[in-house]
């Protein structure tokens, strides 16, 4: 018999996430990388009780049939594509995940990437760090002003709520376009206007910020044909999941300046980054940092720990459950 619930963490976290699960569990924490295909993590999970997944793992209907003894995923995201959650209630296993706590980072890392993207920040300072600056001129790197700009935000749950909450502060425009649409009183809190269709969001909005879940509905979502919705001049802002926008037909898009740029936190083959992208001009790029802050981090790995000790000690703590 055992003594404590094995769990599996499948790569290092905060310390004091995974030093609390020490006291309490049989912890396994595996090395970055180590569970990133179905079959190495299906043959592995066999003995665990439970898993703290991270949003590189794929959790598929393969791996939790293989978890014979898997009581609980908890998810190290606020985004569960990478678990096949529907796998895991049909077999009662409890899925926990982290909604509500990275807000306020990733909306503000959306804000950062929007601000570098239209006032072209890393490509002048680029410039400048090579010794090709040579004194103020009154056209040089010139960009979009965010005051009096539109921005279309798709997904107005509490990321894309917190994004308006923001862009209101710079005195922008903001339309949405959302599953279901919010209170009147949230609307008129945010000065948001909403659009019934996406293609109508596009034509109209000079930023088009996406926020929604990746599902089979939003995969693509910014493909080919949405693209030529978009009003020349405009910027295009993903910090939700890579495969919503199309890449290919981004890139082509860029490369022929149909739009004015792209910033991009995710991406649909991460850590690749799609080759005809890598060449567009008009582009800033991060590595699938906006909710990287310390406070929000480590608030992820305590809310997926509690969520594991709840499940698998009867313990009272903070947690998250999808249901
Ligand atoms: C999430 O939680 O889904 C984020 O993408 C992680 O940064």
């Amino acid at each position: 018999m055992r003594h404590k619930p094995k769990v599996l963490l499948t790569e290092p976290v905060f310390s004091e996430v995974s030093n609390w699960l020490d006291e309490h569990v049989d912890l396994h924490i595996g090395k970055r990388h180590q569970f990133n295909d179905e079959a190495t993590l299906a043959e592995q999970i066999t003995d665990f009780d439970g898993i703290l997944s991270m949003l590189s793992n794929p959790v598929t209907e393969k791996v939790i049939q293989a978890g014979e003894r898997l009581k609980i995923v908890a998810n190290h995201a606020v985004g569960l594509n990478n678990v096949d959650v529907s796998a895991c209630q049909a077999r009662g296993i409890k899925v926990a995940y982290t909604p509500g706590v990275l807000n306020e980072a990733t909306a503000d890392g959306t804000l950062a990437l929007m601000l570098s993207l239209v006032r072209r920040i890393p490509e002048s300072e680029f410039f400048l760090r090579e010794g090709h600056f040579d004194g103020w001129h009154p056209t040089s790197f010139l960009g979009l002003e965010l005051n009096g700009a539109t921005l279309g935000i798709i997904g107005m749950g509490r990321i894309g709520q917190s994004v308006a909450h923001r862009c209101k502060a710079f005195g922008m425009e903001i339309v949405y376009h959302n599953r279901s649409r919010l209170p009147e009183d949230v609307e008129a809190s945010l000065n948001a206007r909403y659009i019934d269709k996406p293609s109508d969001l596009a034509r109209i909005s000079d930023i088009v910020s996406l926020h929604c879940p990746l599902t089979p509905d939003t995969r693509h979502l910014v493909g080919k044909q949405f693209l030529t919705y978009m009003k020349p001049g405009s910027y295009l802002i993903n910090t939700s999941r890579g495969p919503v926008v199309d890449e290919a037909a981004l890139a082509e898009c860029l490369h022929d300046q149909r739009i004015s740029g792209a910033g991009l936190d995710v991406f649909e083959e991460e850590p690749e980054l799609h080759p005809r992208l890598k060449t567009a001009p008009n582009t800033v790029f991060t590595p699938h940092i906006t909710s990287a802050t310390f406070k929000t981090r480590r608030k992820m790995g305590m809310l997926c720990a509690g969520a594991i000790l709840n499940e698998l000690c009867g313990m009272q703590e903070e947690a998250c459950f999808f249901s």
